[in-house]
């Protein structure tokens, strides 16, 4: 499929990678696929097949039928055109695509250029010296003033993004690149786009109640309140093993909160809430792993079915 984006797809072979594929080694597939990083929700890999190296994709197999996959496509493109157009944030070059597997399922593509691993901003703070790594910090800061800037200048439509360190690739001394579109969230006179529930298919059935519940009344939300955006982002230097520049970070932060982005009126950071912060969330997503590992020993194991989702091993926090 051809894309004004970019990165044109190759559906045929990525149907021939699902034919093959083992989610639970992806490395083992019949065409093998090199994982490139881990999301909360997503696994991104790179297909050893020719025609797929250099490209990272990003795999959805959380759709019932096609008319989910086209109400999907479509906030999905439009949420893109938001970042992009109306933001004037920088994605890498991308194109995506859906079809049905062998078995009739909906698959649904996102496919990236593939940057470099030690651009990503989770390793790269690893790597820069230290007041590199912090400058990375207020960058990520001024790309996401960007959007609530926009959401300011709006009357019916609200963006929300995921700051976290991890969904920026430096491209550059000054430019940033935003990689983690497949959650599009976005409200169109307070009406969320996406079918949120889409996402709590990828959890265990016997823990929805309890997603549903942290989703709606918190996951969501906080993406669109920059307060909470910037908060989550310093506490992420917990789970990224550099937290020790979380006090430098949170002091510019505030600098940044009170000057460049006074007009935002948003309230300064406290260390303390930063901690609270990540023991919360750490919580949150350390549970929702270890459950959807015993969601698939009951899929796959003990029912003997086909238990879809590619899950890290550990996640270290
Ligand atoms: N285009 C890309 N090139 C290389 N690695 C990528 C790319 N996109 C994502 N990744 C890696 O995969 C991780 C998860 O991707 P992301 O799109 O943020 O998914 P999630 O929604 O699950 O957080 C990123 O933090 C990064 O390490
Ligand atoms: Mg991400």
């Amino acid at each position: 499929m051809d894309n004004p984006c970019g990165i044109s797809t190759d559906v045929d072979l990525l149907r021939e990678f699902e034919r093959g594929l083992d989610p639970r080694r992806p490395e083992r597939s019949r065409i093998p696929a090199r994982i490139l990083g881990y999301g909360e929700i997503s696994t991104v890999f790179e297909v050893q097949a020719e025609g797929m190296r250099g490209l990272a994709c990003k795999r959805l197999p959380i759709f019932r039928d096609g008319a989910e996959v086209a109400r999907y496509e479509a906030v999905y493109a439009e949420y893109i055109r938001l970042l992009t157009e109306g933001i004037g944030l920088t994605l890498p070059p991308h194109g995506h695509c859906a079809f049905l597997d062998d078995a009739g399922r909906p698959v649904f593509y996102i496919v990236q250029q593939q940057l470099p691993y030690d651009s990503i901003g989770n390793r790269a703070i690893h790597l820069l010296p230290r007041s590199e790594a912090l400058s990375l910090m207020r960058r990520i800061l001024g790309e996401l003033r960007r959007v609530w800037a926009f959401n300011r200048r709006q009357e019916h439509l609200q963006v929300a993004i995921d700051g976290q360190i991890s969904n920026w690739s430096i491209a550059g001394p000054a430019a940033l690149l935003y990689v983690d579109t497949s959650t599009p969230l976005y409200r169109v006179a307070g009406v969320e786009q996406l079918d949120t529930e889409l996402f709590l298919r990828s959890a265990p059935s016997f823990m929805a109640w309890l997603l549903r519940w942290l989703f709606l009344k918190d996951v969501v939300d906080r993406y669109y309140e920059p307060h909470r955006v910037v908060v989550d982002l310093i506490a992420n230097l917990y789970k990224e093993q550099r937290a020790d520049l979380i006090p430098d970070v949170i002091a510019a932060a505030n600098n940044f909160l009170a000057g460049e982005a006074a007009e935002l009126a948003v309230a300064p950071i406290a260390e303390r809430e930063v901690r609270d912060y990540y023991r919360e969330d750490a919580t949150i997503w350390r549970l929702y792993l270890a459950m959807r590992k015993v969601d698939r020993f009951i899929r796959a194991r003990l029912l003997r079915g086909r238990y879809p989702y590619i899950l890290p091993d550990e996640v270290k926090r």
